[in-house]
């Protein structure tokens, strides 16, 4: 099959948070399978620089939007796995200290500057020598590209169709916009209605992908049903309900050859199921580089995450408060919304030895935390997959979730099921429910039995991308059966 993903973010040119994972895992992974695969992504500040074999194709792409005529380069390489990486030049907008915002103000050219990158993917989607079958496009960003593609058919003018499939990777950033921004896309009016582009007199990015691509996914089975209801659809969930039978949930895949203990460049030893001495030379190290207390007994619970509302941040520091009056451990790396950054860095400053907290971004020291601490916490108020608990399994560290999202999909509680138990799972979103599973984890801690067997349990279970590509393929199947010429 020919595929073409779009996508803000791509591991490992770009990446702020799972979507970059989970793009780069997907494509990679469909190309091993045997498919023909390109991913349009932009060329941020630094991607040119450190990919010194990127070469400038000659097409140069000139986007209307509405008041002018904006210039794009396309840059392209080649992947380890054969897939065709594009990225798309264009320094005004792309050639940023970040991607979506600075000083947790967005980018105020966010909707000329995905509107763009939207107008460029539909562009080279119709028009790739190769004739890509599938558009895939995900989150808000590319929201848009569906309906470019299908009122460019509409107006008969000439170009590939693909059939179009937009994974939902989270509801609650959508891209909506001002009315007046509409003109930048330069779509007829009769779109914006409150059964399309329209919401509440603005325009919506992702209920635009909604309505008009011909298939959703979302990334966990259980995400695609608690979208549908009012606590999680942040708005949408009429839209998605009126889809519902065009969405289906696709649990993300962990990709093993970049997360993995045997084999990894940031940990100081190996280790794996058979042998686990290396997870404590991990844990000294970690301790060591955060200056913790260097100790073996002492449980140390780890974080790295965005520093958002949607994982949990007040309920982690509220129940962090009880907790550390026991003989305990924190360690968090994560940079996010200012009060939250400052909360951890108070409590690091009352704490110190017992707390460390590294605010930034830091691929190293993400896989350090994962294989030095013993738990891992994740009591996020929603998830619609999250990766980090899959990627604590595999680390032989113990995951403490929420039961929402794809948290609840991939790990499984004692009460679940007590001869697979790999991690612990609470329902309620207080900070009474995260301390008593935090209890539960130092009762673990305390039985090397115990602490045992869920590590084992949790090392052995594999979230292959090869079974999650498979179920995209059959997606993808269908898309191309649904496709609405209309
Ligand atoms: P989300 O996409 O909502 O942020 P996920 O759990 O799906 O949550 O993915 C988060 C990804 O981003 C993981 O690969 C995680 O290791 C990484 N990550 C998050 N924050 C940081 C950070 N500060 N430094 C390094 N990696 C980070
Ligand atoms: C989003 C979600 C996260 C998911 C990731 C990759 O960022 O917040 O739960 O794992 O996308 O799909």
């Amino acid at each position: 099959m020919r595929i073409l993903l779009a996508s803000s973010e791509v591991f490992p040119f770009s990446k702020t948070g799972g979507l970059a994972d989970m793009v780069g895992a997907l494509a990679k992974t469909l190309c091993h399978l045997g498919h023909e695969v390109g991913i349009i992504s932009p060329l941020y500040a630094g991607i040119k620089e450190g990919n010194p074999s990127l070469e400038l194709l000659s097409v140069e792409l000139q986007i209307s939007l509405g008041y002018s005529l904006i210039p794009g380069g396309v840059w392209y390489l080649r992947g380890s796995a054969g897939e065709r990486l594009y990225f798309l030049q264009n320094d005004h907008f792309f050639n940023r200290p970040n991607y979506y915002a600075e000083q947790g103000q967005d980018y105020p050219d966010n909707d000329a500057r995905f509107i763009f990158f939207s107008k460029a993917v539909a562009h080279l989607a119709q028009n790739l020598e190769w004739k890509p079958e599938i558009m895939h496009v995900h989150d808000w960003q590319v929201g848009l590209v569906p309906l470019f593609i299908r009122d460019h058919l509409k107006r008969g003018l000439r170009g590939n169709h693909p059939a179009t499939i937009l994974t939902l990777h989270n509801l609650a950033y959508q891209g909506v916009f001002p009315e007046s921004s509409y003109a930048l896309t330069e779509l007829p009016l009769e779109y914006f209605r409150f059964d399309s582009v329209e919401f509440y007199g603005q325009m919506n990015c992702l209920k635009s992908g909604i309505v008009f691509a011909d298939l959703l996914t979302t990334v966990s089975p259980r995400y695609s049903r608690e979208i549908l209801s009012e606590e999680f659809g942040c708005g949408l969930e009429g839209a998605l309900r009126m889809r519902q039978n065009q969405l289906t949930g696709i649990l993300n895949g962990v990709d093993y050859s970049e997360w993995n203990t045997h084999k990894n460049k940031s940990l100081v030893a190996a280790y794996s199921l058979d042998d686990l001495r290396g997870k404590s030379a991990n844990k000294l190290a970690v301790q060591a580089e955060l200056e913790l207390s260097v100790r073996e007994d002492v449980p140390l619970f780890g974080i790295v995450s965005r520093l958002t509302d949607q994982k949990g941040v007040d309920i982690c520091l509220g129940a962090l408060e009880v907790m550390l009056e026991e003989d305990i451990q924190f360690a968090l790396l994560g940079s996010g919304q200012p009060e939250f950054e400052a909360s951890f860095l108070r409590l690091a400053a009352k704490h110190s030895k017992k707390v460390a907290i590294h605010i930034g971004y830091n691929q190293g020291l993400a896989h350090r935390i994962e294989a030095g601490s013993d738990f891992f916490l994740m009591p996020s108020r929603f998830e619609p997959c999250g990766l980090n608990q899959m990627y604590s399994l595999k680390y032989g560290t113990i995951p403490i979730v929420r039961a929402v999202g794809g948290l609840d999909d991939s790990i499984i509680d004692a009460s679940d099921d007590k001869n697979h138990a790999n991690g612990i799972k609470f329902d309620e979103y207080s900070v009474r429910a995260l301390v008593e599973s935090m209890r539960k984890a130092l009762v673990i801690h305390a039985d090397p039995e115990r602490l045992s067997f869920y590590r084992r349990n949790g090392m052995g279970v594999n979230f292959d991308w090869e079974k999650t590509a498979k179920e995209y393929i059959r997606a993808y199947e269908r898309a191309i059966d649904s496709i609405d010429l209309t």
